[in-house]
């Protein structure tokens, strides 16, 4: 329905906008805690932390500084926490084997938060690259990323996170028929109730850049993943994406990239209304960084604006390298 709009000056836009009280009144959209997930990484060793130079203010953290991540995030009310894994090139193999093992670090780094701070949300990451020989999501043969193999192998990983206590698996990996294998693995293995944020519209992205260093995928990547992860120029390919990935059972959807993939963001929900997030990746993050330590944008001004938008575009939350800092500053 068309709003009925008198012509100036009996209609004024200006009068809602003149005060904070009905600015605030009128507001579509806000931002709470309650909408973050917050990507930590985490590596082996002892009580330890080293900086990752291309995202200024994240750091790496041995198993026992992320259980104190997780009991901050917790203790600002940030309901999830999501675990990705740094593995130096002497533990990546061309069988991604650690890739399943109940005692890798993200299994590890699993059941010591689950043990600590059982409220938060685990969320895992499902894909080969932090094992991978060649950086690849999946497994290569004969120079071509073989897709059935892949998610046999991603199954296995899927259940090793679920046996570690993981409340959030994410696929990331963009394989086809990963999410359906996943969900009857979960369903025969007595884990019906883990739940699956699929990376469902997920494109081969220069973003990544910076997380890539971050997990140590950088120098071992050969190639791109141009032929898993989406071209940046489609839009209808994300709905049939989506479609697929409900019909298998995922119960929450994610679009990524964030901030340039605000329109994808927009049709997902219009066109399902299901759970929907974004990604603020790596290279969103290390954006407004460059540009606050440089003095030319505001840090938390544009940090909160940017995932305010997000919840305008119709997402229900937001992965953000941001997520600590964002709630200190929502909880006053
Ligand atoms: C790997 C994975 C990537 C990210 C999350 N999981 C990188 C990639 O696909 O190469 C990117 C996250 C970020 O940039 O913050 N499966």
């Amino acid at each position: 329905m068309k709003p009925t709009v008198a012509p100036f000056p009996t209609t004024r836009l200006r009068r809602m906008r003149q005060s904070p009280a009905l600015r605030r009144l009128a507001r579509q959209n806000t931002l709470s805690v309650d909408d973050l997930i917050w990507p930590v990484f985490v590596m082996d060793g002892k009580d330890d932390e080293t900086p990752v130079a291309s995202m200024p203010g994240v750091t790496r953290k041995t198993v026992n500084r992320v259980v104190k991540a997780a009991k901050e995030a917790h203790d600002l009310g940030i309901p999830a926490i999501c675990i990705f894994p740094y593995t130096g090139m002497e533990a990546r193999t061309e069988d991604c084997a650690l890739a399943w093992s109940p005692d890798n670090i993200s299994n590890q780094a699993i059941r010591a938060i689950k043990n600590a701070v059982p409220e938060i949300a685990v969320m895992t990451d499902i894909a080969l690259d932090p094992y991978n020989i060649n950086g690849h999501d999946g497994f290569v043969e004969d120079g071509q990323i073989v897709n059935d193999r892949t998610v046999d192998a991603l199954v296995k990983m899927a259940l090793a996170q679920a046996e570690a206590g993981a409340d959030i698996l994410g696929p990331s990996d963009m394989m086809d028929g990963r999410i359906g294998a996943i969900r009857a693995a979960l369903e025969s293995d007595g884990h019906q109730n883990v739940t699956i944020l699929s990376y469902t519209a997920k494109y081969a992205s220069s973003f990544y850049g910076p997380f890539r260093d971050a997990v140590g995928a950088s120098s071992a990547l050969t190639g791109d993943k141009n032929t898993y992860q989406m071209d940046p120029g489609n839009s209808d390919e994300a709905l049939r994406l989506v479609e697929r990935d409900l019909s298998e059972g995922a119960d929450m959807v994610m679009v990524k990239p964030g901030m340039p993939y605000l329109d994808i963001c927009r049709r997902v929900k219009d066109s399902f209304g299901v759970p929907t997030y974004a990604y603020q990746v790596s290279g969103e993050y290390a954006m407004v960084q460059a540009a606050a330590q440089n003095g030319w944008l505001d840090h938390d001004k544009v940090m909160l604006e940017s995932l305010l938008c997000f919840k305008r575009a119709g997402c229900d939350g937001v992965l953000t390298y941001f997520a600590p800092a964002a709630a200190r500053l929502l909880n006053g």
